[in-house]
């Protein structure tokens, strides 16, 4: 079996720089008070019209595929990760697929919100292990800013998200050493509602224990995935209970960390990078204590551009790299919790 590395890594972020003082003429809230509980100073915007999920993941892609030595033609399979996609369906990576003009290659899109990338990185190293394919791209984008509530209601999300994407090239190496040392993938549905968007959607209510999730029009067939009720309601924002998903994310990123380290005979101080899913700032730092890390073995950019979800972890990992923060040899572990909840982690020898 071969194992897979990362051959060719790139990001995009769009150009228009939003700060948290900038928000002011939407909602109620400070800078003071998001840089406190997040860490978050700026995000990016895409443009409006002009940008796309889709649109932003080709153009990481073709950093990711130039750095690798390759051109668009030599991708032999597309794993897609997002929340935001262009359409409900199809899915980004057939649009990618199309933009790019590659050759009628699978693409294959996930849904796993911030641990998208994660489970994307899993699945495209389990093709490249069993010999499958050679080059796989895996890309994460995110246009947040087109989804969500910019009023006072959805300010506890609305401040959180930005855009962006990142994508790698993943390839079979035959060193032993070096490459995705193993993957380790996690769910629990118990708490789906939690952190969801769930219109439009299928639900009819059915898993809203008393609490309705959306009003329907009243209609003997149809009117149901997405009604003027719901968008007069703004049920078709993203909810979150912030403070029960920061509770089990901070007990779930060190133990998927130490999982993947366990499961490799390594240990904290083997890491050079630990690079955590951008949800929040405090999150990673409560991780970082934990697992007593020094200030040089964790890479944090929320800062800069928010969480940007799917996109966050390969952005992070790409600026890691372009700083000269990840070098040939270095063991770097990328770990994620959101929505679902999922969880992951990726241990991997540079
Ligand atoms: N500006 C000002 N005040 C605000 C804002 C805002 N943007 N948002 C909320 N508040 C207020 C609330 O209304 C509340 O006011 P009250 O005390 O008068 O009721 C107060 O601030 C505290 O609200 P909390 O939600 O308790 O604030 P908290 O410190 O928990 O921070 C946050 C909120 C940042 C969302 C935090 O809980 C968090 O980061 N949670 C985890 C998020 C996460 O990891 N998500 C997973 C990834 S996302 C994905 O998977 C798609």
């Amino acid at each position: 079996m071969h194992k897979s590395k990362i051959a060719g890594i790139g990001m995009y972020v769009p150009s228009h720089v939003v700060t948290n003082n900038d928000l002011l003429k939407y909602m109620d809230t400070s800078d003071e008070w998001i840089q406190e509980r997040t860490g978050i100073k700026e995000r990016r915007y895409a443009h409006r019209t002009e940008e796309t999920t889709t649109t932003m993941g080709v153009e990481a892609a073709k950093i990711a595929i130039e750095r690798a030595g390759l051109t668009a033609q030599d991708i032999d399979f597309i794993v897609f990760a997002t929340i935001c996609p262009d359409y409900y369906f199809p899915g980004c990576g057939v649009l990618l697929q199309r933009a790019m003009k590659m050759k009628d290659i699978g693409a294959l899109d996930v849904r796993n919100q911030c641990s998208g990338f994660i489970y994307s990185l899993s699945v495209a190293d389990q093709f490249i292990k069993t010999g499958m394919y050679k080059n796989i791209l895996v890309v994460g984008a995110e246009k947040h800013s087109f989804g969500l509530d910019f009023s006072t209601r959805g300010r506890n999300i609305s401040v959180i998200f930005g855009d962006g994407a990142g994508a790698v090239v993943l390839q079979p190496t035959e060193d032993p050493g070096s490459g995705i040392l193993s993957t380790h993938l996690h769910s629990d549905g118990a708490n789906a509602e939690i952190l969801a968007m769930f219109n439009p959607g299928t639900h009819a209510n059915h898993w809203a224990n008393g609490e309705k999730l959306a009003d329907f029009e009243d209609a003997e067939v149809g009117e149901m995935f997405m009604s003027h009720a719901m968008i007069d309601k703004a049920q078709n924002f993203p909810n979150m209970d912030g403070p029960a998903v920061f509770k089990v994310a901070v007990e779930k990123f060190p133990e998927v960390i130490m999982e993947a380290l366990h499961s490799n005979n390594l240990q904290t101080s083997d890491l050079k990078l630990m690079i955590p899913h951008q949800a929040n700032l405090r999150i990673s730092q409560f991780v970082q204590r934990k697992l007593k890390l020094n200030d040089d073995q964790v890479y944090n950019n929320i800062q800069k551009y928010g969480n940007t979800t799917a996109a966050s972890i390969p952005i992070a990992l790409c600026e890691a790299w372009e700083q000269g923060k990840v070098k040939e040899g270095d063991l770097v572990c990328l770990a994620a919790f959101g929505s679902g909840f999922t969880w992951g982690s990726a241990l991997l020898r540079w």
